[in-house]
């Protein structure tokens, strides 16, 4: 009697979505939280983790090189993460964001990565991609929600679907200096970057047994890009999309690919 017949099933492991953790930083709190934010998205199966940091600009990459201060080690210990590209936010299914603060808005680096996406923009590439934020400041009231807050406009004006952190994560509901907004994680540096990010603040930014950001947005990643939350499209004035994101819900804008608002990017590029 011939013996049964066995076939190997050549599966192949593909990851099936693409998170990009792309962030700033001048003395390392915001890279500690980009670094969670990436062992939250490599725990969960099937999502592949590309850390990307925002370019520098060529006078401040001068300067660090230069210095030897504090920014100029953190600059070095930085050497073998690459600059992030337009193929790298194409390329994702769900871009997180981090920068610290700087009077209450994102670094300019942060700012010129985001202002050099036209192209996207014009395309529609970034549409219906999940994104967050997550930002550093020196004190409490520094800015943590605004930072975040306006870190969200132009990722609405290109269409993405905004997630904030709901309520219902653990360690929310807290009056202790440290971070924990709704619109995104955050961490409290101090006056003079003295201060690490705290445990809590780090179960923020990815911890896959914390039930709020980091499970909701990742998991709905690996469900095919649906939002397995309730999405909600606003009037686009900023305090109503903060109203929203406290609600828990994800935030969607209009992006170009809507007809009016692409005739109109088609006569803003005449
Ligand atoms: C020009 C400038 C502006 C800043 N503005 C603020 C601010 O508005 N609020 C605040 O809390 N910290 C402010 N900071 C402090 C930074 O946010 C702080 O150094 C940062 O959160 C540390 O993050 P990092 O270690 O990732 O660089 C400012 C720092 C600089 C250099």
């Amino acid at each position: 009697m011939p013996a049964p017949r066995t076939e190997t099933l050549n599966i192949q492991t593909k990851p099936i979505m693409k998170v990009l953790v792309v962030y700033h930083t001048t003395y390392g709190h915001t890279l500690q939280l980009a670094r969670a934010v990436e062992a939250g998205v490599k725990s969960v199966a099937g999502v592949e983790a590309v850390f990307r940091r925002a370019p520098e600009f060529p006078h401040v990459e001068k300067e660090l090189e230069a210095g030897d201060g504090y920014a100029t080690k953190i600059w070095k210990d930085q050497k073998d993460i690459q600059p992030c590209t337009l193929d790298d936010l194409r390329e994702a299914d769900g871009p997180l964001l981090g920068s610290p603060t700087r009077y209450g808005n994102m670094t300019a680096a942060m700012k010129a990565l985001i202002a050099s996406t036209a192209s996207l923009w014009l395309s529609g590439a970034m549409e219906g991609k999940p994104a967050g934020v997550f930002t550093s400041t020196a004190t409490t009231h520094g800015g943590q929600e605004t930072t975040c807050v306006t870190m969200m406009i132009p990722l609405i004006h290109l269409g993405m679907l905004i997630v904030g952190v709901p309520y219902s994560s653990e360690g929310m509901l807290h009056t202790e200096g440290r971070g924990g907004t709704p619109y995104g994680a955050t961490t409290t540096a101090g006056p003079k970057g003295e201060l690490a990010p705290t445990a809590e603040d780090l179960v923020r930014c990815g911890n896959p047994s914390d039930p709020g950001w980091g499970k909701s947005l990742l998991e709905s990643m690996t469900r095919g890009g649906l939002w397995v939350g309730k999405g909600a499209v606003t009037c686009g004035v900023t305090p109503c999309h903060a109203r929203w994101a406290r609600a828990g819900f994800a935030l969607a804008g209009y992006g170009p690919r809507r007809p009016t608002v692409k005739c109109q990017a088609a006569r803003w590029m005449e």
